[in-house]
């Protein structure tokens, strides 16, 4: 049987070089815009794909990477900005959970009564239900390998990433978003990611690196990219070692 490869999606090149440099055989496929390396670690198939960033782009090259290669599971990783003022810059969190944060319902408003955004509501949008927020799941095995992945440079959160098309720096709407739905930070991809994957019945994880925080004014800095990567380099150690891809194979 074919061995089916373990996909890494990260939006920038400096999400991606550190792990890019550790393919062993490593050959470059392009498919549009979208770069797909593929090679080994520690003998194990890896594609790494450069998405470019936001969920458009990363819903497509997820899609792309699912009929190219039939992933055994899809990893997710990148910067995003801290939803909590104990969350800084160097912090890892693991979505457990990911939620659209730009699919929204606004009140009813006549002309002139003007627009408030702490009065939308997170729904998604789904022919024949009522509006709710809908949650996509990371898996659960893979949680628990995140979980026993040694990391000294920062704190390891797990819970909900908010992700879509926005970058906030109203401190009262990041608030609101951590208060009313429990985001821990935001990004702009993992919701293509892990809606694809989870409609795809690929198990999927995201991992993201604390880049800025507007609560507090840590500049943003893409640079800490290669600290979830080095994360990822040990998730993806850790799940050859523990023969959790031999159980799904
Ligand atoms: N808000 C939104 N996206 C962010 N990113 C890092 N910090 C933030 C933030 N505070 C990531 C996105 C995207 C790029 C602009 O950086 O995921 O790829």
């Amino acid at each position: 049987m074919e061995i089916k490869p373990i996909v890494i999606i990260a939006a920038m090149q400096e999400e991606s070089d550190f792990l890019i440099n550790k393919l062993k055989n490593a050959k470059c496929e392009n498919v549009g815009k979208y770069k797909f390396y593929e090679g080994f670690i520690n003998n194990y198939p890896v594609v790494i794909c450069e998405s470019l960033v936001m969920s458009i782009n990363a819903a497509i090259a997820t899609h792309i990477a699912i009929e190219k290669y039939n992933p055994i599971a899809i990893l997710n990783e990148g910067t995003a900005g801290a939803h909590e003022k104990t969350i800084h810059k160097g912090d890892i969190v693991i979505g457990e959970k990911c939620i659209n944060i730009t699919s929204c319902k606004t009140p009813n408003k006549k002309a002139g009564e003007g627009s408030n955004s702490l009065d939308w509501k997170l729904v998604n949008f789904i022919s024949g239900e009522e509006n709710k927020l809908e949650y996509q799941y990371g898996d659960k095995r893979l949680i628990n390998i995140a979980k026993q992945v040694t990391y000294t440079e920062g704190m390891v959160y797990f819970g909900t990433i908010g992700s879509g098309d926005v970058w906030n720096n109203e401190i009262d709407r990041i608030l609101w978003l951590n208060r009313e739905y429990k985001t821990l930070c935001e990004e702009m991809e993992g919701i293509a990611v892990y809606t694809v994957a989870n409609n795809f019945n690929i198990p999927v994880l995201g991992i993201r690196i604390i880049s800025n925080n507007e609560i507090l004014g840590e500049e943003f800095d893409k640079n800490l990219g290669l600290k979830s990567q080095e994360f990822t380099y040990e998730l993806i150690l850790k799940m050859i070692q523990e023969k959790y891809l031999d159980k799904l194979v």
